[in-house]
C-alpha cells in the first residue's frame, strides 16, 4: 500500500527551520551548519521567488523540505502550482484555507494524483488558517470576527475538503485539538521565548506549543539570526527533552 506523509507519526525532532533569505550562499551555510539538527527545513517566498525550482534543487538538501508558498488561487491554478512544486520533492507544502472548499479539495487530490504519477510519497498539504502575525485588531480590519472562531471555521472547511494538516498559531492548538482530535497534523509557527519584538503576534514558547499539542514547530529568526544558529537550535531542542 502506498505511504502518505500525513500518516507518519510525530517525529523525534519536531523542529522545522525557516530558511528565509534570498541568498543561496546564506541558505547553504545554514543548511550546512544545522540541517542534521532540524527535522525539516523550510523554504518560502523569499528564496523561491528569486531562485525557483532550479534554485531549490541546486541546494541539494541533505534533509526533508517544507516548501511554504501558501498558494491561494482558483482550484485549477492551485492544481498546476502543486504539480510544479512537487518537482522539488518537498515533504510538505502550503495553501491558504481561505481559498475555499473546492481549492482545498483540489490541492489534496492533486498531491495524491501527482505522487502516484511520480511514484513518490505524497507531500502533506497544509492549510494555513490565519497568519501568526495577525493580531485581533488586524483580523477585524480584514473583516474577520474572533480569531479563534475564524481559525476553527477555516480548520473545519479544510478538513472537510480532505486536508490532513493545518498551520495555526500556538494559541489555537488547544481549541483545534479539542474540536478535531489528533488525526490532523498541526504545524505551528509563532514560536518565541517571549512575545513582542517582531511581526509575530500570536506566540508561545516551543515547550508550551508542544504541550498544547503541536506536531511540528516552525522556527526562523530565533535560530537563523542568532549569533550561533546551531547552538540556538540545540538549545531549543534541549528545552523539549
Ligand atoms: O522567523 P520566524 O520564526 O517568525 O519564521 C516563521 C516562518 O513561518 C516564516 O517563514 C513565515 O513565513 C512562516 N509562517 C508564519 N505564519 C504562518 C505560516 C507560515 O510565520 N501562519
Amino acid at each position: 500500500m502506498r505511504e502518505y506523509l500525513h500518516t507518519i507519526p510525530m517525529p523525534h525532532n519536531p523542529f522545522i527551520i525557516a530558511l528565509d533569505s534570498n541568498d543561496p550562499a546564506t541558505v547553504k551555510s545554514w543548511v550546512n551548519s544545522f540541517a542534521h539538527e532540524a527535522g525539516l527545513v523550510k523554504l518560502g517566498l523569499e528564496f523561491f521567488t528569486m531562485h525557483g525550482i532550479a534554485g531549490v534543487q541546486k541546494l541539494e538538501l541533505p534533509c526533508g523540505l517544507f516548501l511554504d508558498l501558501k498558494f491561494h488561487d482558483i482550484p485549477n491554478t492551485v492544481k498546476g502550482a502543486i504539480r510544479s512544486a512537487m518537482a522539488t520533492g518537498c515533504e510538505m507544502l502550503t495553501i491558504h484555507a481561505s481559498g475555499g472548499h473546492s481549492m482545498c479539495k483540489a490541492a489534496a487530490e492533486t498531491a495524491m494524483e501527482e505522487a502516484d504519477k511520480r511514484n513518490t510519497k505524497a507531500p502533506l498539504v497544509l492549510a494555513v488558517t490565519l497568519l501568526t502575525s495577525l493580531s485581533q485588531q488586524e483580523a477585524t480590519q480584514i473583516g474577520y470576527g474572533n480569531i479563534e472562531t475564524q481559525v476553527l471555521k477555516l480548520a473545519e472547511l479544510a478538513i472537510g475538503a480532505g486536508i490532513k494538516g493545518l498551520v495555526c498559531s500556538p494559541l489555537e492548538i488547544a481549541p483545534i485539538r479539542a474540536r478535531f482530535g489528533h488525526d490532523v497534523k498541526l504545524v505551528v509557527p509563532g514560536i518565541r521565548a517571549q512575545s513582542g519584538g517582531d511581526d509575530q503576534t500570536r506566540t508561545l514558547s516551543a515547550a508550551e506549543a508542544v504541550k498544547a499539542g503541536a506536531d511540528y514547530l516552525v522556527v526562523g529568526r530565533p535560530v537563523t539570526q542568532a549569533q550561533n544558529p546551531l547552538e540556538a537550535l540545540k538549545t531549543l531542542r534541549h528545552a523539549l527533552s
